[in-house]
């Protein structure tokens, strides 16, 4: 399968087989871009993906050492994302199956971060996914818990009613002064932090596994303020920065009442349904202290768990190959009219 991922801000393109070994997997990363503006621009997000697009493919065949007579079909993320950045891998991948008269298989991006899970690395045999499972997806636009009790079924158990994890990551990120983007930065801030005082709330929304993130953000921005006035920095001065030990402290903080939120309502529902497995994907799923308490929590509960390593959490191809893999093979072929849905749902409660 070639794949194909342009979603939001990462010009991801792979070859897998059997929809779980990479053969390539290239990714052309616009966060160097987008961090002058603190923030994705949707309009030169899509520029770039065309300008990356057609060397992220050269790439990628290089690497696999494949040719185009060994491709079965082409996989393509069609949402949800951003219209723009869409649009330009969907009509990509249309010209190439038109070119070499290949099926094209529209692909659901959220889909892509759960079957992230049965990759492999060249030349590894991780543990596979086993059904029922539960599934929790945090990303930049997206946190879900779902279960599945097949390939391709989901039942949702949960979302969030508000921000996504990873959009708090980014807003509490640029509250603390950190650049964009804020999960990785907060992580690395939050390693060196020293006292652990500051306690910030967690959203239960009592025994739903709905997820709520503004409160914690608003939570957040209070107690930026107070540790500024504590500091003595004048209000709205950002070149006058809390302490490196300060902001540790409070990125130390919100990373745990985030990752407590996610790991508690995670180890519940697979409890609750019975789950034979739990797997983790997402861009915050590279989360180092989100990885590490959700591996003792389900070894506590003696389930096994399947998280990609950092590089498949983050978008990327290979994703959408494992999916697309798993579609081409249940007979799904997408037409030529296959359009962007920026709005996308993965699933139904
Ligand atoms: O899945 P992804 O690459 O793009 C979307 O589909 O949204 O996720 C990007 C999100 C960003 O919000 C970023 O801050 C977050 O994932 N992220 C992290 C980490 N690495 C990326 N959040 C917390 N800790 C990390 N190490
Ligand atoms: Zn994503």
């Amino acid at each position: 399968m070639l794949a194909i991922e342009s979603s939001c801000d990462e010009t991801g393109i792979a070859l897998v087989a059997d929809g779980r070994d990479i053969l390539a997997d290239v990714v052309a990363s616009q966060v160097a871009l987008h961090a002058a503006t603190g923030g994705i621009v949707p309009e030169v997000a899509a520029r770039a993906h065309l300008r990356w697009i057609v060397p992220v493919l050269d790439a990628a065949f290089a690497d696999a050492g494949v040719g185009w007579s060994d491709i079965d079909g082409i996989a393509v993320t069609y949402g949800p994302g951003l219209a723009g950045s869409l649009l330009v891998g969907i009509n990509f991948a249309k010209a190439l199956a038109w070119v070499h008269d290949l099926p094209l298989i529209g692909v659901n991006h959220l889909e892509g971060h759960v079957y992230a899970a049965w990759l492999a690395d060249r030349g590894t045999d991780p543990l596979q996914p086993v059904f029922p499972l539960v599934a929790l997806v945090v990303s930049g636009g997206h946190t879900f818990l779902v279960s599945m009790a097949d390939h391709l079924t989901y039942r949702l158990l949960g979302t969030t009613v508000d921000d996504a994890a990873g959009e708090a990551f980014d807003k509490v990120g640029r509250l603390l002064g950190l650049g964009y983007p804020g999960g990785p930065a907060i992580q690395r801030a939050a390693a060196g932090a020293t006292r652990r005082d500051v306690m910030f709330p967690r959203a239960w929304l009592g025994d739903s596994y709905d997820f709520s993130f503004s409160g914690l953000k608003t939570a957040a921005r209070r107690i930026v303020d107070a540790a500024r006035a504590d500091e003595g920095l004048p209000a709205g001065d950002p070149e006058a920065r809390l302490s490196d030990a300060t902001v540790a402290e409070l990125a130390d903080g919100f990373q745990a009442s985030v990752v407590d939120v996610l790991v508690t309502k995670t180890m519940r529902a697979a409890e609750e349904t019975g789950a034979a497995s739990i797997v983790l994907g997402g861009g915050v799923a590279a989360n180092a202290v989100l990885r590490e308490r959700l591996a003792a929590e389900a070894d506590r509960c003696g389930v096994p768990l399947i998280v990609p390593r950092p590089g498949l959490c983050t978008d990327n191809g290979a994703m959408i190959g494992a999916a697309g893999a798993r579609r081409f093979l249940a007979g799904e072929r997408s037409g030529f009219d296959l359009d962007a849905r920026p709005s996308l749902p993965l699933a139904r409660r």
